[in-house]
């Protein structure tokens, strides 16, 4: 096969699509705006559940990208050769426009024109849906893998568990999906080894899903969208690895930069099996952190949501760190080197590098602190210490508390002749995974990527909201956050002191008054100058595609935005601010309701 880079990767993906009269949308922040379901925008398709359900796009129904996303779910297991918490999704879409018939054909070609990935038809495989009550047998994807020239015999039917395609959670778009692998020479492990199989033959690489169907609320029927659709989404970094013969992820030129500068600032190799996880550990969660700051949406380490998931992923960094050897600052060095590789794709990280250093150099100087009273913790457990072991709670303790991975524990209680229990922190460990997974699925239980109609109506609300601070308070005041929950909005926008209650009072009112005014919230697709022409506040920045949506409410609103909205303000019912607080420094906070 022949050897790629991920530029040409990258620019293959979306030179494919475009010949296909796809639209490049360019990849969406990794922060969810006006979704307060999800951390992290999880897939390619995570911003678009609005428009899978039925919403006009208006860069029209064929879209592509190349997406960055974070998944954190398996980050303990990072170090191996393939576990990544950041990595980059190649999509594409079709809104309810071409199916199965165009896309099946495609991907064969992508997959096996020398023009593009050219991977020889006997190293694939591919998986249909087997049926069940709620969609048929996949014969039909099946006699299209063959009709482009798949052998019958590399054709899988699989069942639901393993061809079914739903957001965590359960709620929203879904459907059945027909995946493609890479087949590796090793010998099958049993006759019944297929694609299913985690013996390591075969390898997942791209995954259509045929998006038909929708579920409304947790555990809630499946039924049909008004539209089929179709969602891919390929692994750029599994996919590098397969075209170039490399094992591991982090041996690709990714991390390349990253590993070389760690290995000149320690002295140590990357190859020496006793160093090699500490080094991949703080690659990915280091490239992670650094994605994560420099977002349009970037966000500061915190004790909630996803600050606390940049914190965990930078004092996790700085622990390994301490293991090669490495002090603290050397990891914005690291991190540099991630701008600079990325950022002719992603050219947020360019002008977002200043914040992405000082917030570095701000958590790692606050996690040195932590690390002592860990330290001094430490000596506190072992003067108390019976017998030679380290019990399995307090291992966890320190891990939990102080941030030590069971490493660092490990390590300090050698060099002490003190032995660990880590299968009783092994059970701590899992019996806190399943309290946060619980957390988690808590957090999922609004509905992913939440389109429900009390989230369309605080929607409105927040745009009636803006007009009303802009013309009550101050022409420029801007947004500069938004969550929305079906109970509740927060908004956070630019203003240097705190409100009075008269102003409380005289924004309430306006909003009040636009509800009461029955006024249609009325869409209009058109050019970003048409836009900026007629009035409308938002972002203006719009590299990637020239038509943008207007949704106006007369006399009292009209933003660039890409919806859901109410129909009309009579739906808002009665609009209620609960909560007016600093949010940040020059930044205020208003929570309201409708009730
Ligand atoms: N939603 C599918 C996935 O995440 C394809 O984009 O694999």
């Amino acid at each position: 096969m022949r050897k790629i880079t991920a530029k040409e990767l990258r620019e293959m993906w979306i030179s494919f699509f475009e010949e296909k009269k796809h639209k490049n949308i360019g990849s969406a922040s990794l922060i969810p705006e006006n979704d307060a379901t999800v951390l992290f925008t999880i897939a390619g398709m995570h911003p678009l559940v609005p428009y899978l359900l039925g919403e006009p796009h208006p860069q029209g129904k064929r879209l592509c990208n190349v997406q960055k996303c974070i998944r954190t779910n398996d980050i303990d297991e990072v170090g191996d050769n393939t576990h990544l918490t950041f990595f980059e999704m190649l999509g594409n879409w079709s809104l309810g426009d071409y199916f199965k018939e165009e896309m099946i054909p495609w991907s064969f070609e992508f997959l096996t024109s020398p023009k593009y990935l050219g991977i020889p038809v006997e190293n694939l495989a591919v998986t249909v849906f087997e049926g069940d009550e709620i969609s048929p047998r996949d014969t039909e994807s099946a006699e299209l893998w063959e009709k482009a020239g798949m052998p019958k015999d590399q054709i899988f039917y699989l069942p639901k568990s393993d061809n079914w395609w739903a957001l965590s959670g359960g709620v929203g778009p879904c459907g059945p999906d027909t995946e493609m692998f890479y087949v590796k020479p090793q010998p099958k492990c049993s006759p019944n080894c297929n694609p299913s199989c985690d013996c390591g033959k075969y390898v997942e690489i791209w995954n259509d899903v045929f998006m038909q169907f929708k579920v409304d609320e947790p555990n809630g029927p499946v039924t049909e969208l008004k539209q089929k659709n179709v969602d891919t989404g390929m692994g750029l970094e599994r996919v590098l690895c397969l075209m170039n013969g490399i094992e591991s992820v982090y041996e690709t030129e990714l991390f390349k930069p990253a590993i070389e500068l760690m290995e000149r600032l320690s002295g140590k190799s990357y190859n020496d099996e006793a160093y090699r996880r500490s080094f991949r550990i703080i690659c990915d969660h280091i490239r992670c952190a650094t994605m994560i700051l420099g977002d349009k949406n970037g966000i500061k380490p915190s004790n909630v949501g996803q600050g606390y998931i940049l914190r965990r992923l930078i004092r996790r960094a700085l622990n390994y760190a301490r293991q090669l050897d490495l002090k603290g600052e050397d990891l914005v060095l690291v991190s540099d080197t991630f701008v600079d590789y990325f950022k002719d794709f992603y050219t947020e990280l360019e002008d977002n590098h200043k914040f992405i250093q000082d917030e570095l150099h701000a958590e790692i100087n606050k996690f040195q602190t932590t690390l002592v009273s860990g330290h001094k913790e430490f000596e506190k457990i072992l003067a108390h210490l019976d017998g030679d072991t380290i019990d399995g709670k307090t291992a966890f303790r320190l891990y939990d508390t102080f941030g030590f991975p069971i490493e660092l524990t490990q390590e300090l209680a050698k060099e002490k002749g003190l032995k660990v229990d880590v299968e009783g922190y092994k059970e701590h460990f899992a019996k806190h995974q399943e309290t946060s997974r619980q957390g988690s699925e808590h957090l999922f239980k609004g509905g992913l990527a939440d389109t429900s109609e009390a989230s369309a109506r605080l929607h409105t609300a927040t745009h009636l909201l803006l007009g009303a601070l802009r013309s009550i308070l101050d022409e420029n005041i801007e947004q500069r956050g938004s969550n929305i929950t079906p109970e509740r909005l927060r908004f956070d926008f630019n203003f240097p002191r705190k409100l009075t209650p008269e102003e409380l009072q005289a924004l309430e009112d306006r909003v009040n008054q636009a509800i009461k005014n029955e006024i249609d919230v009325v869409c209009e697709q058109m050019s970003v100058d048409e836009a900026h022409k007629s009035g409308a506040i938002g972002i203006f920045d719009s590299k990637y595609g020239d038509i943008v949506k207007v949704y106006t409410i007369k006399g009292y609103s009209k933003e660039i935005c890409g919806g859901p909205h109410a129909k009309n303000t009579r739906d808002l019912h009665h609009f209620k601010i609960v909560k007016e607080e600093s949010s940040s420094s020059g930044i205020r906070r208003i929570k309201a309701i409708l009730d």
